[in-house]
């Protein structure tokens, strides 16, 4: 089947059509093969910082460190919508510096719309991206950003949640124009109210599966690191032991002399 370009309208008419099948990427093999799977969306998450950079929280990834990743992804994606994600401090200081920001990442980056973590606090500037033709996605639910605000990856129960109020964001950020939205650590029936109530598609992440996409981190599902899986992770495979299986073995081969062989040199 021929693969067709997805694009930002693409994803806002998939809704009720056709479940969105998000994932981040970091660097062009990965979007490569993200792209070779045909996923609809690719994003270069800012939890770059965790599972490439090794930082705990994805405070410290700068604007310069995303838009190398983004370059890198944008060279190995063909079809896929390349969303790229305006880390901490890129879109709170004043509109002027936020559109400068998002505008790199279309501009240098090749990325075709940016991701905004937050509610209502961000709908001017949410609203002055798209007054600049820059598609914007939205995030709500765990946002994590803020870390040291909330303290933490403090997940809400249902009962902690205001439905009403979450709700009403969401369909506030619709107003202003986000042609998507991701809903992070939602309870999965304020996740699927809130589905019902917007005309844009919703991305879940660990919010359920009534919403109208889903999204995961690549070094998550395909096991790249050994570490404790999140109740919300599908481990598609378990990459991490491959590789240090292989690494072993190299290890070995060069120590005990048997790579390389005679006919493995010029
Ligand atoms: O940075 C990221 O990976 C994200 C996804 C979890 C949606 O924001």
């Amino acid at each position: 089947m021929v693969q067709t370009k997805v694009t930002v309208p693409f994803v806002k008419n998939s809704k009720g059509i056709k479940k969105i099948v998000m994932v981040t990427a970091y660097d062009y093999p990965s979007s490569v093969l993200a792209d070779m799977a045909g996923v609809d969306i690719i994003l270069v998450g800012d939890s770059l910082a965790n599972v490439v950079l090794g930082y705990d929280t994805t405070i410290p990834v700068t604007v310069e460190e995303m838009l190398h990743h983004t370059k890198a992804v944008r060279r190995g994606t063909k079809n896929a919508l390349l969303v790229a994600d305006m880390p901490f401090l890129s879109f709170h200081i004043s509109k002027e510096e936020t559109i400068k920001n998002a505008g790199r990442f279309l501009k240098e980056g090749g990325a075709e719309a940016v991701k905004i973590e937050g509610g209502r606090k961000r709908i001017d500037i949410i609203k002055a991206l798209i007054d600049s033709e820059i598609p914007v996605m939205g995030h709500l639910g765990l946002t994590p950003q803020s870390f040291h605000q909330i303290g933490g990856y403090k997940i809400k129960k249902e009962e902690e949640l205001n439905e009403e109020d979450f709700i009403k964001e969401a369909v506030e950020l619709q107003q202003a124009g986000i042609f998507s939205l991701v809903l992070e650590c939602v309870p999965k029936n304020i996740a699927k109210k809130t589905t019902e109530s917007l005309k844009i598609p919703t991305i879940g992440i660990g919010s359920g599966p009534f919403c109208d996409g889903q999204v995961l981190v690549f070094h998550d599902l395909i096991g790249f690191l050994p570490k404790k899986k999140y109740k919300f992770v599908r481990e598609y495979a378990k990459v991490g032991r491959v590789i240090l299986k292989a690494l072993k073995k190299y290890k070995r081969d060069v120590e005990e002399g048997s790579f390389p062989t005679e006919e493995e040199a010029f």
